[in-house]
């Protein structure tokens, strides 16, 4: 199968076919994700969770992003590869540059960094030197200290609009991908609608471009808490490359998520 790309990608939403999308740390697992078909492969700071057990993203640095990424391009052929930049990585265009490039050198086809509007001249600065940007809104992790916890985002009309109007300035700046995660589904599909862009969601509902879950959430591998938004599709599988197939066709029908599984 042919490798993905910004332009397969946008096609996609342009047909109304969903994108499934998973994150991974490691060749193994990407290499299951890459035969399961998965169409984009994001190498997530999440990895402070899952892999290095921190509290939060905050610890994650652009080394250990760098080092995932390598292991997971090593391991596929097809999935649109894209690296977080992690927190404080991003803060002016000149670190966002220097920091990109290695992620880029790593084997990455697009980068990832959390912000609205303030980011803008960030991303023109990079798209317009080859790096190709996807955004994140909605809750956005590395400010758990600002928001004061991991909680749903969006539910007032005064954050919903400014969330649309991020949105907006992030496309109009050059983005070509957004992630946008824990917010009401009816404002998923209202963002998903507004962007030319395919916005692939993450507890935003059925009505995104496409979805994205942590694997270890996914497969059941998370321990404590799980979110409300994900599925252990490894419940209702014997196999690994079984309980990926299951989540890729599932969201490419609209199956998940479901209501349960929404806000
Ligand atoms: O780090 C991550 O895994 C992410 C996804 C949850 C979107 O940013
Ligand atoms: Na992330």
């Amino acid at each position: 199968m042919k490798k993905q790309t910004v332009s397969s990608l946008l096609a996609k939403k342009q047909q109304g076919e969903k994108i499934a999308t998973i994150t991974a740390y490691d060749a193994s697992f990407a290499a299951i994700f890459d035969s399961a078909d998965i169409d984009m492969i994001l190498i997530g700071d999440s990895l402070g969770n899952v892999l290095q057990g921190h509290k939060n993203t905050i610890p994650v640095t652009v080394d250990d992003i760098a080092y995932h990424t390598s292991c997971v391009v090593r391991g596929t052929d097809r999935p649109l590869i894209v690296a977080d930049l992690p927190f404080m990585s991003y803060s002016s265009p000149e670190q966002a540059y220097e920091n990109a490039a290695k992620l880029m050198r790593a084997g990455a086809n697009m980068v990832k960094f959390e912000g609205g509007k303030w980011l803008a001249e960030t991303v023109s600065a990079l798209v317009e030197r080859a790096v190709p940007v996807c955004g994140h809104l909605g809750l956005t992790p590395q400010a758990v200290n600002v928001l004061g916890g991991f909680k749903v985002q969006g539910r007032e009309d005064a954050a919903a609009e400014q969330m649309l109007a991020d949105a907006i300035a992030l496309e109009a700046a050059g983005i070509q991908l957004l992630v946008i995660e824990c917010v009401p589904a009816d404002l998923g599909k209202r963002i998903a609608q507004a962007l030319s862009i395919p916005v692939i969601g993450i507890g935003a509902g059925v009505d995104t471009d496409g979805q994205i879950l942590v694997m270890h959430d996914a497969l059941g591998i998370t321990q404590g808490r799980v979110p409300k938004f994900s599925k252990n599709f490894l419940a209702h599988s014997d196999s690994l490359l079984g309980a990926s197939e299951l989540y890729v066709n599932q969201v490419r029908s609209g199956e998940f998520p479901s209501d349960e599984h929404s806000f």
